[in-house]
């Protein structure tokens, strides 16, 4: 469990891989990395000296699989010159496209198959694409230890469950990504422990819905995990590790997880929990199985027991038969929230789920870019109200690096998730500061030493 940067040697097969998609999609990434190292690949990160060109794709939206579409044409220069490139997809778009795509690549393999990459890699030809999309109701990857692909060392993601059993009407996620399994929880604990090991200072649990995480002990019912007990068991790590989570299911996260967040100082004060709409006739069609009043109970829930806690949601414009009235729903609750910051999107009608065979996508793009530019323009305002808000409160924030605009100053993030940036006094990445905030941008806490 310790090959936390890849070894590089020039006599090895050399691989080079793209991710798109959601976080879970960079973690993947680095387990297939883990999987191909295993067999004798290396890492590279020069695309026109790989002998193996991979993507990890995303469908969540249309406009994510036509970039795709766009790269695999730049992927198949390369093989011009050199005819023994391999280009795979692989991912949430392998899955959906299946077939289509091995019309035009060498290699197509669904979010399940990756253990199997290795042969599939050998069998390829030029007559001989090769394809496995089978979706699995255990692989969790458990016990594969994750190529590390992120910069600074000290910020990393560990999945905690595959698959999603929601059934949201608008989402392809269920069909790419399977049913929900949970990952054995001492298999977590073990990998957050090994990074501790290695100077990471910060984990991200990932799971489409981490509050459905849960672990069935076979031999003592005792043992069995919710989510709220594996938070508790990682951050028991050291109170030097934080502990952050995504993504949290308004129906689903509980009272005991609050608790747990509130008891222990190093799990991160942030929850990001998206609300899609404001609207309770929306929320009713795309299938969130809460409503309006629901998602601000849980949202005052929150705040009444982590007074701080930063909240952060995702917003649809334009879903299906959407009024005038359902889109100020949505502002009004975004007002009445002040979300500290949000992922903002058109509704992208996408084949197979139960919204495109039950309710025609007629909204114009017109009037859904202009709701979705009031939506924009309307978190604009609440990121700087929450921000502005922080003015004088002092906080400890992990060290991300220097700023991108100035080398002199540091940037790093808060509990809350807040970015920070304050002077230098030459720390490092991994190190903690603590600040207090002199003003704000709608992005940025600008911040001075108080340590
Ligand atoms: N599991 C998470 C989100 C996964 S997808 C959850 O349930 O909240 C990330 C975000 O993409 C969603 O929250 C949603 O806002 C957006 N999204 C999903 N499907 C979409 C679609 N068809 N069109 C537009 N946005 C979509
Ligand atoms: Fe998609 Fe809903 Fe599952 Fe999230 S919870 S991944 S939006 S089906
Ligand atoms: Fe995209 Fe698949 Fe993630 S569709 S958002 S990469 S689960």
């Amino acid at each position: 469990m310790n090959n936390i940067r890849p070894l590089t040697d020039p006599s090895k097969p050399k691989v080079y891989i793209e991710t798109y998609g959601c976080q879970m999609n960079v973690n993947d990434s680095e387990v297939i990395l883990s999987i191909l190292q295993d067999a004798g690949y290396v890492l590279t990160e020069d695309i026109a000296q790989a002998d193996v060109i991979l993507a990890n794709t995303c469908s969540i939206r249309d406009n994510a699989e036509q970039r795709i579409w766009g790269r695999i044409d730049q992927f198949k220069l390369q093989k011009r010159n050199r005819q023994n490139v391999i280009i795979g997809i692989v991912g949430c778009m392998a899955e959906r496209l299946k077939d289509k795509l091995l019309e035009t690549v060498d290699l197509v393999a669904g979010p399940d198959s990756y253990r199997t990459l290795p042969e599939m890699l050998k069998a390829v030809a030029p007559d001989r694409p090769q394809i496995n999309v089978l979706l699995s109701h255990e692989e969790t990857y458990a016990e594969i230890s994750p190529v590390r692909l992120d910069r600074n060392g000290v910020s990393a993601f560990i999945s905690i469950m595959r698959g999603c059993n929601n059934v949201c009407s608008y989402c392809v996620v269920p069909y790419t990504r399977g049913a929900e399994r949970s990952r054995d929880p001492h298999t977590i604990v073990r990998e957050a422990e090994t990074l501790f090991a290695n100077g990471y200072k910060e984990v991200t649990l990932l799971g489409q819905n981490v509050d459905s995480y849960y672990w069935k002990d076979e031999e003592n019912s005792n043992r069995n995990v919710n989510f709220a007990q594996l938070l508790e068991m990682v951050a028991k790590i050291s109170p030097e590790l934080r502990v952050r989570f995504s993504t949290s299911h308004p129906k689903d996260i509980s009272d005991e997880v609050i608790y747990t967040m509130a008891m222990y100082e190093n799990i991160c004060k942030h929850i990001h929990l998206p609300v899609q709409s404001g609207s309770s006739i929306m929320l009713e069609k795309m299938r969130r199985k809460y409503n309006r009043e629901w998602y601000l109970e849980r949202v005052r829930k929150i705040r009444s027991v982590i007074p701080d806690c930063g909240i952060t949601t995702d917003v649809i414009a334009g879903f299906c038969g959407e009024t005038d009235q359902d889109h100020q729903d949505t502002l009004t609750l975004m007002e009445e929230v002040v979300f500290d910051s949000a992922f903002m999107f058109a509704y992208s009608e996408r084949p197979g789920t139960l919204a495109s065979r039950k309710y025609p996508d007629d909204i114009t793009y017109e009037l859904k870019t202009q709701r979705l530019n009031e939506i924009i323009a309307l978190q604009g305002r609440m990121s700087l109200k929450s921000n502005e808000k922080e003015i004088g409160r002092r906080l400890k924030v992990l060290v991300e690096g220097p700023s991108k605009k100035n080398p002199e100053e540091l940037c790093g993030r808060a509990s809350s998730n807040k970015m920070c940036v304050f002077p230098s006094r030459g720390e490092k990445a991994g190190d903690y500061c603590e600040v207090e905030v002199v003003s704000a941008t709608s992005a940025t806490l600008l911040c001075k030493r108080i340590d």
